[in-house]
């Protein structure tokens, strides 16, 4: 609980009590083909599946005030002539009651002034492309009120890109129709698009506007439309200039009257050869529009697409429950992360407060991760991602790094040869196999470069993945890096001189032998998965060829990646050591720390626990482990993009979250459970919710970066909501601190817990079957599990045979001391 909010655990929200949070802190509405960015004062914006290519509303970036742009709502007192938002935003007038409940894809926000209390409900009910609000408002005044309500968007010509570039163009292209007192954004449906927006009102009106500049009045912002001074609607048709969208409603209430108004904003698409009614009139066919409106716009409706969310939301995390002695842990686990993984699923590195949804479409890279904490929840989505993502993987094994969600094709506009691109394919069809038991998607056909004709097995494309690295091995023996590695800043063969030029799409230098010891980690482990894999197929050939992949890589990792006191990051274009004891700056690094332990290298020869303990020496903060130390002070042209950054801030030594869970899980590898969930608190975000004055961005949402300890703002978190840091902490507590993790041939119970913890409890559905999860240790110890007791019955090791599907099975597992 701070002085901006609080999280409320039964309703499964985050409640926050003052407008004016340090930054917008947002929520998402919709979860399959609608979305929308809301923030608590109601900004934020809409699109249909692609936030650049369909965006519905336009957002204003990097503005200031900040956040302009929104689902805004404006009341008028029509007798004083005062006006406000109860969202607080745009207007910003005082209210003297302002609440905001961000649920699992639904906000309410509610304001209160002089007497007047307006509470809306947003949501995008599922299997709908539109988006509601439930507008309540309640007279607490002695007397009759007598106001007008104003609903205010301005809509975006579609292309997000071209809507905020291209003017000569866009100026005198905008076209709305207004029928049935329904606002129709049609630019360019009159040529080549078949879709249009619709924005609708349950009352009778009292006047519109569509054209932006009629609604706010000349050299006037959304704080101070003159429609709403004056409180007349022009009736304005927009002919080019911004068309908006802007209702006006007439409401008498007496004394303790409550009355509610819907709003419905929607996406619609017509056949190509129907879209005109009449034919050929030029007029949109309105028709199956007509028929959602009719449902939408009753109150009763909008309440009962709520409950379908909130059941929608109970199953899907009912998926895996925990209890442990941690609200921190226990919120995070059961609700939050979750559902950021859900986000991040959906949207990639999209569209947030951070990512403007003009720049970049799914990546490769990143979608694997993010399905790694997604794929428990709803396996079909999963499944269907990988066959979506495995089609833009290369014939050569490498991969287009990212694809538009619109057309999900791959393309190069964010570069390519990132060379651990590949990898995470592995890893995120092997997670799914194990979670799901499902091997014939191994056998589904899919293409190369979404080339027809192109297609093999999905289980060819591994081949290739593993093979891709193989087949570019530099003089260590170890993988080259290409354009970088996960890393995306790490670029050793840019050596780039020209201001501005990017990093990620230059062109390289080619001739040199830049390796990467940290997809040296990468591999070892993705090899070693896609051997199980391929045992658990009866595939020993396979099996034992990838095995002995991944040795020959740990071999090389172990005999050139190893510093002395922790593995070396990378070697640069010449063959210098990066990471190394022996540089100035940067000379030790989180990912081959975090990754080569994960996948096992130096755990019997205590190398693994050497470099942990050097990550605790070198690179915690309270605040979380920094990516990198010493930082950067000056740009090494043969470093590339990580030495641009100020020192503190993103690669360059910020706490970089998404690596933090991968130390976290390691630490759980070498059984020190109380540093693994020591580090996991110092970037939950719940965690930090007491200091939200430092960390700035939402308390519900992990962040991609932390300012490390070099920053003038230690402490203060940037990029919330779009990040790996995500799915990886999900995993990391979940699979390796609490040790439920599904394997091929069952659900392992394998926990590594503080010594003070007296253990926890979880459910977890597997496969169909429900497990009841006991785990208990005595205080004290740090030991691990050796025998589990399955419905009364002793079984030697950590692993619970898969149950039938519908069963309930009881697991109760006792951590024993070590020794
Ligand atoms: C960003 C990118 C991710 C990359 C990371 C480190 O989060 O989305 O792909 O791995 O930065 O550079
Ligand atoms: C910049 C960022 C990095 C991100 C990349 C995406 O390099 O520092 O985090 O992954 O842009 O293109």
């Amino acid at each position: 609980m701070t002085t901006y909010g609080r999280f409320d655990d039964a309703a499964r929200e985050y409640v926050i009590s003052r407008p004016d949070t340090p930054l917008p802190w947002i929520n998402y509405l919709g979860s399959e083909q609608y979305f929308g960015i809301i923030s608590n004062t109601a900004g934020g914006y809409s699109f249909y599946r692609d936030a650049r290519l369909r965006r519905l509303t336009r957002y204003r970036y990097n503005n200031v005030p900040p956040d302009v742009g929104g689902r805004y709502l404006y009341l008028r007192d029509q007798d004083s002539g005062e006006f406000w938002s109860p969202s607080w935003q745009p207007v910003r007038a005082d209210l003297d009651d302002y609440r905001c409940r961000h649920g699992l894809g639904y906000t309410v926000i509610g304001g209160r002034r002089a007497g007047i209390d307006a509470e809306s409900l947003y949501a995008v009910p599922l299997g709908e492309t539109l988006e509601v609000w439930r507008t309540r408002l309640t007279n607490h005044r002695p007397g009759t009120a007598h106001l007008s309500l104003f609903s205010a968007v301005e809509f975006c010509l579609w292309d997000a890109w071209d809507d905020a570039t291209n003017f000569q163009r866009n100026l005198s292209t905008g076209e709305v129709e207004v029928a049935d007192d329904v606002i129709y954004h049609t630019t360019e449906y009159r040529e080549r698009r078949n879709h249009f927006a619709y924005f609708a009102c349950s009352a009778p009106l009292a006047g519109f506007d569509t054209q932006r500049d009629a609604f706010l009045g000349p050299y006037r912002g959304w704080d101070r439309p003159a429609v709403v001074e004056t409180g007349r609607s022009t009736g304005s048709i927009a002919h080019g200039w911004a068309p908006c969208g802007s209702h006006q409603v007439a409401l008498t209430l007496e004394p303790g009257e409550v009355r509610d108004v819907v709003f419905v904003l929607g996406y619609a698409e017509n056949p190509a050869d129907a879209k005109f009614d009449p034919p050929g009139s030029g007029r949109v066919d309105k028709r199956a529009v007509r028929r959602v409106l009719d449902r939408y716009l009753q109150p009763g409706e909008v309440e009962a697409a709520v409950e379908r969310l909130r059941d929608q939301w109970r199953d899907l995390l009912d998926t895996l429950r925990v209890a442990t002695p941690l609200d921190h842990v226990d919120r995070m686990v059961n609700i939050w992360n979750p559902y950021q993984c859900m986000v991040t699923f959906n949207l990639s590195r999209s569209a947030s407060s951070f990512e403007s949804g003009i720049g970049r479409g799914m990546g490769f890279r990143d979608s694997n991760q993010d399905l790694l904490g997604f794929v428990h929840m709803v396996p079909e989505r999963a499944r269907e991602r990988i066959l979506d993502i495995a089609a833009t993987q290369l014939p050569d094994g490498g991969a287009f790094h990212q694809y538009q969600p619109l057309t999900k094709t791959g393309n190069d506009a964010a570069g390519t040869g990132f060379n651990d691109d590949p990898q995470w394919l592995v890893l995120a069809v092997t997670a799914y196999v194990k979670e799901t038991g499902d091997r014939g998607i191994l056998d589904e056909p899919v293409p190369y470069a979404n080339v027809p004709g192109s297609e093999t097995p999905l289980y060819e494309h591994l081949h290739r993945a593993l093979g891709y690295t193989l087949d570019r091995l530099g003089p260590h023996g170890l993988p080259l890096i290409g354009r970088a590695d996960w890393n995306d800043c790490l670029n050793l063969n840019c050596f780039s001189e020209t201001p501005g030029e990017s990093f990620q799409t230059t062109e390289n230098r080619t001739g040199g032998v830049a390796e990467s010891v940290f997809i040296g980690g990468l591999f070892t482990l993705a090899a070693g998965e896609a051997a199980a894999l391929a045992a658990h197929l009866g595939q020993h050939d396979d099996a034992s060829r990838w095995r002995a992949a991944a040795r020959a890589m740990d071999a090389a990792v172990r005999a050139h990646g190893w510093d002395g006191a922790w593995f070396r990051r990378a070697y640069d274009y010449d063959g210098h050591p990066v990471g190394s004891a022996g540089n100035e700056e940067g000379r030790i690094y989180i990912e081959p720390q975090g990754m080569c332990v994960i996948a096992g290298i130096g755990l019997d020869d205590g190398k693994a626990a050497a470099a942990l303990d050097s990550v605790a020496a070198e690179l915690a903060t309270p605040h979380g482990i920094m990516l990198l130390q010493p930082a950067y002070t000056r740009y090494h042209v043969e470093l590339g993009e990580i030495s641009t950054y100020p020192p503190g801030y993103k690669e360059n030594a910020g706490v970089f979250c998404h690596t933090n869970p991968w130390v976290v899980i390691a630490e759980t590898l070498v059984g020190r459970g109380d540093r693994a969930l020591d580090y996991h608190l110092r970037t939950n975000p719940s965690a930090r919710e007491g200091i939200s004055d430092v960390h700035r961005c939402e308390p519900y949402v992990y962040a991609q970066m932390i300012a490390g300890r070099d920053a003038p703002t230690h402490g203060e978190a940037k990029n919330s909501w779009l990040t790996g840091a995500a799915a990886w902490n999900l995993i990391a507590i979940t699979q390796w601190i609490l040790g439920i993790r599904p394997d091929h041939d069952g659900l392992r119970i394998d926990p590594c817990l503080p010594a003070e913890w007296p253990g926890f409890s979880a459910t977890r559905q597997f496969r169909g079957a429900t497990y009841d999860i006991t785990v208990t240790k005595l205080p004290g110890e740090q030991g691990r599990v050796s025998h589990l007791v399955v419905d009364g019955r002793r079984i030697e090791g950590t692993l619970v045979p898969p149950a039938p599907a519908g069963s309930t099975v009881s697991v109760v597992a006792e951590i024993e001391a070590p020794g």
